[in-house]
């Protein structure tokens, strides 16, 4: 049997921030309105550091401001939270993104709560959060909106399809979930406590890895020719003691038996800040009532 296609994220992920860059350049042309996004990183994790590093150069190269706020690990919760009510209040900022995990002393849910919800690019408040589950207008949560977009271009239209999210987090598996119902999928997400999970993903069309647990997902596990997105980033000690990014999914097995497949690193990491981008684009739309075609 021939192998997996590979779903190039890189190559979606660089024409979306083109067309994206497109768009910011028509709207300072025109309306002379540049998008701000704000970035808040509390503490030093370094894998944290890293994606901060990121987002700041794609959004500059977008067009956009970037406002970056780096604050010590010690930081005060009622800090954090005057930050963010200032941002809440600049009209040059558009979207806010808190990086998570936050220091063990601020309350996450009390400062995703305190992001006016028309800036929260994140989709992580509960408004936008209720829009996404009721059917609303919602800022939609980064790496799930990138994985539907390629699941998208990858199947055309989804209905009827049968799906499997393993995973139930509030940043991919919870909102995932939502995004393949809105698209008329039939849903099911498993979790650590599901019995027989190697059947219930046998059973999937598609298969969306969000666990966090490296190479878990095996190839026996797949219905062959089906479709999978692995959004694990997982940094493995290889045998040499070297290191390596591998994802949810035993890759070398599954590439045999689905009919598509994201690599890691390649294939979904790169669309969680092209969507990061695509948010503030939008959210700054809305903010100055001016219309935008559907990206
Ligand atoms: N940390 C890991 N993923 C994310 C994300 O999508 N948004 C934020 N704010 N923090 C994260």
């Amino acid at each position: 049997m021939s192998e997996a296609k590979l779903i190039d994220g890189n190559l979606f992920s660089s024409r979306l921030r083109e067309t994206i860059a497109d768009h910011v350049r028509g709207l300072r042309d025109h309306h002379h309105v540049v998008p701000g996004l704000a970035v808040v990183l509390v503490g030093e994790d370094p894998a944290s550091q890293v994606y901060v590093r990121t987002k700041h150069k794609r959004t500059i190269e977008a067009g956009m401001r970037s406002f970056e706020h780096t604050l010590p690990a010690d930081t005060p919760e009622h800090e954090v939270l005057t930050l963010i009510h200032g941002l809440n209040n600049d009209p040059e900022v558009h979207g806010i993104l808190v990086q998570l995990p936050l220091p063990k002393h601020i309350d996450s849910q009390k400062v995703i709560e305190a992001i006016d919800p028309a800036k929260d690019v994140d989709g992580f408040h509960p408004i936008n959060v209720g829009r996404l589950a009721s059917g609303g207008d919602a800022l939609v949560p980064c790496t799930p909106l990138g994985s539907l977009m390629l699941l998208k271009d990858r199947l055309g239209k989804l209905a009827g399809l049968d799906a499997v999210v393993v995973g139930r987090s509030n940043i991919v598996g919870k909102p995932m979930a939502q995004l393949l119902i809105r698209e008329s999928c039939t849903v099911t997400v498993a979790h650590s406590q599901t019995r027989d999970l190697p059947g219930v993903v046998r059973r999937a069309d598609i298969v969306i890895a969000a666990v966090g647990k490296p190479e878990m997902v095996r190839g026996d596990w797949l219905k062959p020719g089906c479709t999978v997105i692995d959004v694990g980033i997982n940094r493995i000690e290889l045998p040499d003691g070297g290191k390596k990014l591998v994802g949810d999914v035993n890759f070398a097995e599954a590439v045999k038996v689905a009919g598509a497949i994201t690599p890691v690193p390649g294939g979904v990491g790169p669309m969680t800040i092209a969507c990061l981008l695509r948010n503030t684009l939008v959210a700054c739309a809305r903010q100055h009532r001016l219309p935008l075609k559907d990206i």
